[in-house]
């Protein structure tokens, strides 16, 4: 247990130099700034310097991301963040930039007012919005905001303040923070179904609205089976002549972004994620952007002190008193903002379209590679992703055999048992980073474990075997993870 989280050990520790010590007589002492006290590293673990970087090393090794290989985690665009937008978000300028200093020193700011601004315009145009929100901190919470504002607008054409129009329409299909979301803001969930086609069904649409109590439709363009909503038009519509609104949940629009805009599609509200789309990693608990898009009528509605027109002639207001408005506390985050800033300025609006089509035609090839390994249970033309499920793998080997054994062939599982209406799903995203020999690489890796899952299935039901840990109990994982030293004598008392 030592040497896994504790490895001090009194008397072994780094190089320190003593102020006062002078290195042999004749030499004068170590200038203060230069010379490191031992003293002041009072508390600190005894470590030798080697054994430090050997540990921290050890457990960057046990980690995966991007950067070490594909990650085809459907829906999450796990795609490559080119490094130089790090470094540029990292600038001095914008780490030591307080918020407060928005209101105490507002010229010190003009740059960064001047690059919200624009970024708000440059999501507007992409989007086919009017006015756009930095504020919202995740995709989840672009939902919650969004929602809000789908509720204040309709209460202000009604009379009184009890909702009537209280429903949201969400498709099988959409991702588990739509229904959550409109819980959260007091409405109720009408759950459609999907057509055979994977698709809305305008027949259980029409059903859907024909009591007039539906507030809007939440929906996600390309839908989580990776495929576009051939009758958008028309369901924008009919939401519309019911008196609902339309929300576009975007974090899907690497599939999407510069060939086609949700605003022309006849969505009202939109929210982005930064962190998938443009140049900040999903997942891995790091922070996110949301921003949320509005169309002109319900400007109005949109959170305090962030409110910004796309279309350039609004400006970004720095105020920070407290709104009922605001949905975070100052300004958003902005590093995150800063690298999709950086992001679309750098392919512009051209280059955006182009990476939209390479992710597109990579899913696409990809899915007719392993066509005759895996099963596709919708084969349509797919956008960004699709999803395939272990239907006709020997020996009773599952997605979640298949996941834990691509681990050893060192590729990163993708989105398994989503979307809910597929058996067994796979929803695999290979995004636009990722070129042939990789793509190959992955058929490649899928067409192994089948073999092994004819001619060694306990190896595959066995796997991951090449990992720091192997299969674990994900329910206990989740619901009591090891963390500290105690957290694992506790472990070990109770297997004992
Ligand atoms: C389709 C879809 N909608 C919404 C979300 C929620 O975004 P976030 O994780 O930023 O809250 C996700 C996240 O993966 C998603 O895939």
């Amino acid at each position: 247990m030592k040497t896994i989280f504790n490895l001090d050990a009194p008397g072994r520790h780094a190089t320190r130099f003593n102020l006062e010590e002078k290195i042999m007589e004749s030499t004068p002492p170590l200038p203060e700034n230069l010379a490191r006290d031992g003293k002041t590293l009072l508390g600190i673990p005894d470590v030798p310097e080697v054994e430090l970087v050997r540990h921290f090393i050890a457990l960057s090794r046990k980690n995966y991301g991007v950067d070490n290989g594909m990650y085809p985690l459907g829906s999450c665009t796990m795609k490559y963040n080119p490094k130089i937008h790090e470094m540029l978000a990292s600038l001095e300028g914008f780490t030591s930039i307080h918020p407060y200093q928005f209101l105490q020193d507002k010229e010190s700011c003009e740059g960064i007012i001047e690059i919200m601004n624009e970024l708000a315009s440059m999501l507007a145009t992409l989007t086919g919005m009017d006015a756009f929100s930095l504020q919202p901190a995740s995709g989840a919470h672009g939902e919650f905001t969004g929602l809000l504002i789908m509720r204040d607008y309709l209460l202000s054409t009604q009379e009184g303040n009890k909702l009537h129009k209280n429903k949201i329409i969400v498709p099988d299909t959409a991702h588990g923070t739509n229904p959550a979301s409109a819980a959260v803001c007091q409405f109720e969930i009408i759950e459609l179904e999907s057509g055979d086609d994977g698709l809305i069904d305008l027949g259980y649409l029409e059903a859907a609205l024909e009591p007039g109590d539906v507030a809007g439709i939440m929906l996600t363009n390309p839908n989580t089976l990776g495929l576009f909503e051939q009758d958008i038009l028309r369901i924008t519509e009919m939401v519309h002549d019911a008196g609902g609104l339309c929300y576009y949940d975007g974090a899907n629009l690497n599939g999407l972004c510069g060939l086609c805009r949700p605003g022309d599609m006849g969505f009202d509200i939109v929210h982005l994620n930064l962190h998938k789309t443009f140049s900040t990693p999903h997942g891995g608990g790091g922070p996110g952007a949301g921003p949320l898009g509005v169309k002109a009528f319900l400007a109005g509605f949109l959170v305090g002190s962030q409110g910004m027109d796309g279309m350039g002639n609004c400006s970004f207001d720095p105020k920070l008193e407290v709104d009922s408005r605001n949905v975070k506390v100052f300004h958003g985050n902005i590093g995150v903002l800063i690298r999709a800033y950086c992001y679309l300025k750098s392919l512009g609006f051209e280059g955006m379209r182009k990476s939209t089509k390479f992710a597109v035609f990579n899913a696409n090839y990809l899915k007719k590679r392993v066509g005759n390994i895996l099963n596709i249970p919708y084969d349509a033309r797919c956008y960004h992703e699709f999803v395939a499920n272990d239907e006709g793998f020997p020996n009773g080997i599952t997605t979640e055999d298949i996941a834990k054994r691509m681990l050893d062939h060192g590729i990163h599982a993708p989105t398994i048992y989503f979307p809910l209406i597929v058996h067994g799903a796979m929803m695999i995203e290979p995004t636009e980073t990722e070129d042939l020999s990789r793509l190959d690489g992955f058929v490649h890796v899928m067409k192994s474990i089948k073999e092994e899952a004819r001619d060694n299935p306990d190896m595959v039901k066995d796997a991951p075997s090449t990992t720091p840990v192997s299969r674990l109990d994900q329910v206990k994982a989740a619901r009591h993870p090891v963390l500290t030293v105690d957290d694992l004598k506790e472990m070990v008392k109770d297997e004992k």
